[in-house]
């Protein structure tokens, strides 16, 4: 008799390279909606799953995770991030979690950095200034910005892409890199690029520009508020490229309002996929709808990293990268 073949559910179709490799030896079923699938419909979805291949955007709670059924013994996230995840409850369940760290290190830099020169040039004020036909010819104080050599770039979180941000900063602009990451020190980096690790209220009170790289927790959740911004230097800009949650967003809305900070650009929001209707209006923020590891590169590492952690898992073998 045929052995059964393991199921694997996929939550969102994700690019060709890992669903290849999963069928290659699991039953396979994707999601075939173009949009996320509500609780109800994910739990429906998810029965009888040996593994689940999930998305960010995958509430996996306890329900979901009894509705697989005891055979369940993988969830495989499609992100780095897992706060979409209850660990506790999966840990109880002895279901393997796992995610696909260091695959966006390098996309997730290069977008934090076009955040960066896109806000600190202005560059879709421009453009909506060029395609609105304002330009009437070249002015000496047209749409002026501010460079990003010599200035100082505060980092909030130096894991993996935390680090590669201060690398591409030092290295490439010309900033000076102070850090703040749980009060440690990276010697090595601080040996490269002449970095500082500073407390935070030193770094919110002397960076040019802030990037945050942090996991959302219970701790980092609306880390940058009302009185964070206020200590921040009147000239200077916020990035964000982590989670939504660590931004209060109405105080940002507040702050770029009231000219508190110079400006922000964010890919990541509080109440996703919603953009605060306070936001929509100004031109001191940018928006991009979390795309900062949306690179044909990434995405299919993201998706071979997520199917071969399965692999392993189904076939008994400690996972590539497991959330610990
Ligand atoms: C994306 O936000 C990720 O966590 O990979
Ligand atoms: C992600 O891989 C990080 O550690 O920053």
């Amino acid at each position: 008799m045929p052995e059964t073949k393991s199921l694997v559910v996929v939550t969102r179709k994700i690019p060709e390279a890992g669903i290849g490799l999963l069928e290659t030896k699991f039953s396979v079923k994707v999601n075939p909606r173009n949009r996320a699938l509500f609780a109800p419909e994910l739990k429906n979805f998810v029965k009888g799953a040996d593994a689940i291949l999930s998305m960010l955007t995958d509430k996996i709670d306890k329900n979901i995770l009894s509705a697989a059924g005891k055979q369940l013994k993988i969830v495989a996230n499609y992100a780095v991030g897992f706060d979409n995840i209850d660990l506790t409850a999966a840990r109880k369940m002895r279901v393997t979690v796992t995610n696909t760290p260091g695959v966006p290190t390098e996309a997730v830099a290069e977008h934090t950095f076009a955040l960066l020169a896109a806000i600190s040039r202005r560059l879709v004020e421009s453009d909506r200034f060029m395609r609105q036909g304002k330009y009437q010819g070249w002015e000496p104080e047209l749409l002026l910005g501010v460079e990003l050599q010599g200035k100082t770039l505060g980092i909030l979180g130096l894991g993996r892409i935390g680090s590669r941000v201060a690398e591409i900063g030092a290295k490439g602009f010309g900033m000076k890199v102070i850090y703040y990451d749980r009060g440690r020190k990276n010697h090595q980096l601080d040996t490269a690029i002449s970095s500082e690790a500073v407390t935070v209220r030193k770094l919110l009170t002397a960076s040019d520009f802030i990037s945050l790289h942090v996991p959302l927790t219970r701790e980092t959740a609306h880390l940058i508020g009302r009185s964070e911004l206020s200590s921040m230097k009147k000239t200077a800009i916020l990035i964000n490229t982590s989670r939504g949650p660590v931004v209060d967003e109405k105080a940002l809305a507040w702050a770029l309002e009231s000219k508190v900070i110079w400006g922000a650009a964010i890919d990541v929001f509080e109440f996703e996929p919603k953009l605060s209707p306070e936001l929509k209006n100004l031109d001191n923020v940018i928006v991009t709808p979390h795309t900062a590891s949306a690179t044909i590169e990434t995405r299919d590492a993201m998706a071979l990293l997520a199917a071969k952690n399965i692999i392993a898992v189904l076939e008994k073998k400690p996972p590539l990268t497991p959330v610990k």
